[in-house]
């Protein structure tokens, strides 16, 4: 029996009066990589952000392992390493410092040299954030998540930004987390993605999970009622074309 790490159950938030999540409910079981797919809009850093404890959703109830993230920012701060959509560094820090910054966090960090290479960094060691390209940007806020050897890491659009290189390193890197027995939350719009790296995922929409499951599922659902369903970007689309029609 796999242990469950994240458990989200019927999750509701309102921000500003505006329902953003009105439903929101998945299981990640320990080693998984567990996507959250969904429209712009659908809630997806919304649900990031509530796993991280920044944001306490109204109704229904979040663990992240066996924690509520408000409760216990301390211990979720150890166990979970998070990539957010619309981080920001100071524009001064170099590379290597925000990482050593980063680990001087936790109580054993990984290796600053071999994390930086592992992001494919090496050569921006001293260039300071500001200086970055946007992709080599995207690639630190992957190192700063990893750096605290979390058991668990949630990462919002890693790959948006990347070029095709940047993106298959990076892929490499999540199945060597996977292999290393971390549990992986990733966020995406790239559905070959989904298919190749997610072992489940979680469609949202308009705030509610409306399909959880095995992307190769979903496809075989699709594929049920329209033969001409190839892969998971395929059925994906179908499924929000039906959603919008029954909305
Ligand atoms: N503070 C806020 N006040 C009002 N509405 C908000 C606030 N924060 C987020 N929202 C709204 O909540 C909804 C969900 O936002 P969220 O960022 O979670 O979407 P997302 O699924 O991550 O989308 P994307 O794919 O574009 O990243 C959006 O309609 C957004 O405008
Ligand atoms: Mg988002």
């Amino acid at each position: 029996m796999s242990t469950t790490v994240i458990d989200v159950r019927n999750a509701a938030l309102r921000l500003s009066g505006k329902p953003v999540l009105r439903d929101v409910s998945f299981t990640v079981a320990e080693g998984e990589i567990f996507g959250i797919l969904g429209p712009n809009g659908a809630g997806k850093s919304t649900t990031a952000e509530c796993l991280s404890g920044a944001l306490v959703p109204e109704h229904g109830s979040i663990r992240v392992a066996g924690m509520q993230p408000h409760h216990d920012l301390a211990g979720i701060r150890e166990t979970v390493g998070y990539q957010f959509q619309s981080a920001q560094l100071p524009p001064a820090l170099r590379a290597r410092e925000a990482i050593e910054l980063f680990a001087s966090f936790y109580p054993s960090p990984r290796n600053s040299v071999e994390l930086l290479e592992a992001v494919g960094l090496g050569d921006c060691a001293k260039t300071p954030y500001g200086r970055m390209s946007g992709g080599q940007q995207q690639r630190l806020s992957i190192a700063l998540a990893l750096v605290g050897n979390p058991r668990i890491i949630v990462l919002d659009e890693l790959t948006t930004g990347l070029d095709p290189e940047g993106r298959r390193d990076v892929l490499e890197l999540i199945r060597q987390m996977r292999r290393e027995g971390v549990s992986v939350v990733l966020i995406t719009h790239f559905m070959d993605e989904a298919q190749r790296l997610c072992d489940r995922v979680a469609v949202l929409f308009r705030g509610t999970t409306c399909w959880t499951g095995p992307p190769s599922e979903l496809v075989a659902e699709a594929r049920g009622r329209n033969p001409e369903v190839n892969d998971l970007a395929d059925a994906y689309l179908g499924l929000l074309e039906e959603l919008r029609r029954n909305q």
